[in-house]
């Protein structure tokens, strides 16, 4: 398979400081340590209020995952809740181009309104959309942690709760690679695992 994770260059990348080679961030950390320590920090408190806001929302879409993303990240990065710019890919995957997000979120959260609605939103479906989701990746960063609080909502709108607790970061990943290629089976068993 091909490798796409050098796909962007740093000097192509303007979210990248280009003496420091990291994300440029509000309080202007110098070490890709340094920037993860303050966003655990940060995401720690916020994450409790972007989980509260959605509990507030009569559907859910890209503007609410938005919201969760600003509320998330305001303090660190100054394009919090915006769309990316720019292509990006990990691995083999290529996440959706920058003028598919909105129409592909379109399609997914009118699907999860519409079963959430009729009540007939089941959890195999739900960890089917949440791999379809992750496709988009609508943000420079911060995907997988924001798209998790967003599902922990959908989740508890079907009486689930979840613990990521009980897998690791391999495991989730390779259900995302599996997804991204319409295998839906590791995600499906992986949310089987760590919901209640
Ligand atoms: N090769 C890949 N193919 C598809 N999805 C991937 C791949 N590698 C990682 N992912 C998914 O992308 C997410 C990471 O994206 P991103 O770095 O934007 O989010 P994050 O919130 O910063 O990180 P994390 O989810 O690790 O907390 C992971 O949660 C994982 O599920
Ligand atoms: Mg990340």
């Amino acid at each position: 398979m091909p490798d796409h994770s050098d796909y962007f260059s740093a000097d192509q990348d303007p979210y990248l400081d280009p003496k420091t080679k990291i994300l440029k961030n509000i309080p202007n950390l110098q070490t890709q340590e340094e920037l993860e320590k303050f966003e655990e920090v940060i995401f720690q408190v916020n994450s409790v209020e972007a989980t509260e806001y959605l509990k507030t929302c009569s559907t859910l879409g890209l503007e609410e995952w938005k919201r969760v993303h600003q509320i998330c990240f305001a303090d660190i990065f100054e394009w919090a809740g915006e769309l990316r710019t720019i292509r990006i890919a990990k691995g083999s995957t290529v996440f959706a181009y920058p003028e598919n997000i909105e129409g592909e979120a379109l399609k997914i959260f009118d699907e999860i309104n519409l079963l959430l609605g009729s009540s007939k939103l089941t959890l195999d479906k739900t960890a089917e959309l949440f791999a379809e989701a992750n496709v988009l990746h609508p943000f420079r960063e911060g995907n997988g942690r924001t798209q998790r609080i967003i599902f922990n909502e959908i989740l508890r709108r079907i009486g689930r709760s979840v613990d990521y607790g009980l897998t690791d970061q391999h495991t989730m990943i390779e259900a995302m690679i599996h997804g991204y290629n319409a295998n839906y089976e590791p995600v499906i068993k992986l949310f089987e695992k760590i919901t209640l």
